[in-house]
C-alpha cells in the first residue's frame, strides 16, 4: 500500500478527494434522493459535515480501513459522485459503497467507477471478496452491482431501520477468482 490511488476508466477520473471538494459534496451528496437509499449520508447535509467525512479519509486509508474516491468527469474535471471500500481487514474482503449525482444518473458512470474500484481493490489491495448491499427499495443500485459482474447472495429480511421503519437489504458479492467476468471491464489504473 501506498498512497490513495488515482484510477483512469474510458470516461472518469476516480481520485482522493480534498477538503476544497467539500462545497461540491454538500450539494450533491444533499439531495434528498441520495439519503433516500443510502445509511450513512446525513440528511439536511450540513456544513462542514462534507469538510468533516473528507479529512477522515487519510486515517483510514492508511490505517487499511479502505478508500474513498471522488468521482470526475475525465472531459473536464467535474467531481460527480463517490465510490469507496470499507475493508475488513481480518476476513480480508471489503464493502464497495457509492454515490452519484442526480443530475448525472443512468449514465453508467457508475458502474464504470465500481467496475474499477472492484479491480483495484482485487489487484492492488488484494481483498479475497469484494460485497456490495443495497436497500430493496433501490434496484438502480443493484443493477450496478449485476453489471459490474457481483452476483447476488442472499436477502436479510427487515435488515436495518431507516427513518423508523425496517427495510431489507440484498446483498451481492464477487471473489477475486471471479475478476474479469464483469460485462462492461474497460476501466484502467
Ligand atoms: C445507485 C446509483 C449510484 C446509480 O448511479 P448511476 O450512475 O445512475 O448508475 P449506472 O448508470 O451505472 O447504472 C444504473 C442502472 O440502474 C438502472 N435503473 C435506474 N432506475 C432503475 C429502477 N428504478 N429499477 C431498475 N433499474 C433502474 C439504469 O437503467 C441503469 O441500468 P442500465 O444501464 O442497464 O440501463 C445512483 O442512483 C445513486 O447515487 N443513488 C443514490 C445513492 C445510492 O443509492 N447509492 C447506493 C447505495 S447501495
Amino acid at each position: 500500500m501506498n498512497h490513495p490511488p488515482t484510477i483512469e476508466t474510458e470516461r472518469l477520473v476516480l481520485r482522493p478527494f480534498q477538503i476544497s471538494d467539500a462545497p461540491r459534496v454538500k450539494e450533491l451528496a444533499g439531495a434528498y434522493e441520495i439519503y433516500k437509499t443510502t445509511l450513512n449520508i446525513p440528511h439536511p447535509y450540513e456544513d462542514g459535515m462534507a469538510e468533516r467525512w473528507i479529512s477522515t479519509h487519510a486515517a483510514k486509508f492508511y490505517g487499511g480501513d479502505g478508500v474513498d474516491l471522488a468521482i470526475t468527469l475525465k472531459a473536464d474535471g467535474l467531481l460527480i459522485g463517490a465510490v469507496g471500500l470499507g475493508a475488513s481487514p481480518r476476513h480480508n474482503r471489503a464493502e464497495l459503497g457509492y454515490w452519484n449525482g442526480v443530475p448525472y444518473w443512468s449514465n453508467g458512470y457508475c458502474t464504470e467507477a465500481a467496475i474499477a474500484m472492484i479491480r483495484y481493490g482485487f489487484r492492488a489491495m488484494n481483498y479475497h471478496k469484494i460485497t456490495c448491499t443495497h436497500m430493496e427499495c433501490n434496484p438502480a443500485s443493484g443493477r450496478v452491482m449485476q453489471k459490474a459482474g457481483m452476483h447476488k447472495e442472499g436477502t436479510l429480511v427487515d435488515h436495518v431501520i431507516k427513518d423508523g421503519e425496517y427495510h431489507t437489504m440484498i446483498v451481492y458479492g464477487t471473489l477475486k477468482d471471479e475478476e474479469g467476468a464483469s460485462t462492461q471491464d474497460h476501466s484502467s489504473t
